[in-house]
């Protein structure tokens, strides 16, 4: 059984076959996935997925291109949701620097304070760090994230980057369709530094396709080429990854 860590199921990429598709995940040995949010406009439909579907479960924050033009009460809001049983972490937070440097200030301050939240609410958090590798472990030491546990997903910083993630910060390191593509030295690298209790896999879908499905609609059914890749790296049998990442990911997420 696979579990999915990260995904965006409400994404309009899949309005057209969404149900059938969710659906017919567990005949594919899609066990488990994790829906990610980005803003507070799509926390109801990932409710909405969470109750419709066993295997879905679901996560809420802020993501940092979506930092600009949140609410003061935003924290109230993600605190109401996140009692919902099937919402199992605070995510995806983080700080982005590729698209939106202007936002820096506001970025960093949204993902301190949704940090504390999920510290208060005894719930991990699900890391999104683009180009800012040292900004984002700062604030995440800054604000104790070690007390909470969360995974930094779609990992791309270096092998070494991944000893503070996981033995400083205590965080999980995900690898999704990225580690399969040509040029992916560095994630390969990381991936073979991360302590095996503390791997797991994901898509980011509808984004991040593995090859030879690169560029089209990912999807969690694309996940056998990420383990895939992972066997070969690590040197172990591909249902072995699948059995030690579903395990790790429950543990993470409490499920
Ligand atoms: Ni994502």
């Amino acid at each position: 059984m696979i579990f999915d860590t990260h995904a965006h199921y409400n994404d309009k990429q899949f309005d057209n076959d969404r149900d059938e598709l969710l659906r017919s995940m567990p005949d594919h040995g899609i066990g488990l996935i994790m829906n990610a949010c980005s803003n507070l406009g799509e926390i109801p439909q990932i409710i909405e997925m969470c109750e419709k579907y066993p295997h879905v479960y679901g996560a809420v924050g802020i993501h940092p291109e979506d930092a600009e033009g949140i609410t003061d009460n935003y924290l109230d809001i993600l605190t109401r949701y996140a009692a919902h049983p099937k919402i199992k972490a605070i995510g995806e937070i983080g700080l982005d620097y590729y698209w939106t440097t202007e936002t820096k200030a506001i970025q960093q301050r949204i993902l301190g304070e949704q940090v504390d939240l999920a510290r208060k609410l005894h719930m991990p958090v699900i890391i999104h760090d683009r180009e800012a590798h040292a900004d984002t472990i700062r604030i995440l030491s800054e604000h104790r994230v070690s007390e909470c546990g969360g995974v930094f997903h779609c990992y791309s910083g270096s092998a070494e980057m991944v000893r503070t993630v996981t033995e400083e910060l205590g965080m999980y390191v995900a690898f999704g369709g990225a580690i399969t593509f040509k040029n992916a030295k560095k994630p390969c690298e990381a991936a073979k530094a991360v302590p095996l209790d503390r791997l797991l896999i994901e898509t980011d879908c509808p984004y991040m396709a593995p090859v030879p499905y690169r560029g089209k609609r990912n999807s969690s059914l694309y996940l056998g080429e990420v383990i895939g890749k992972l066997s070969e790296l690590l040197l172990m049998p591909p249902d072995e990854i699948e059995r030690i990442t579903l395990e790790n990911g429950r543990r993470l997420f409490g499920i």
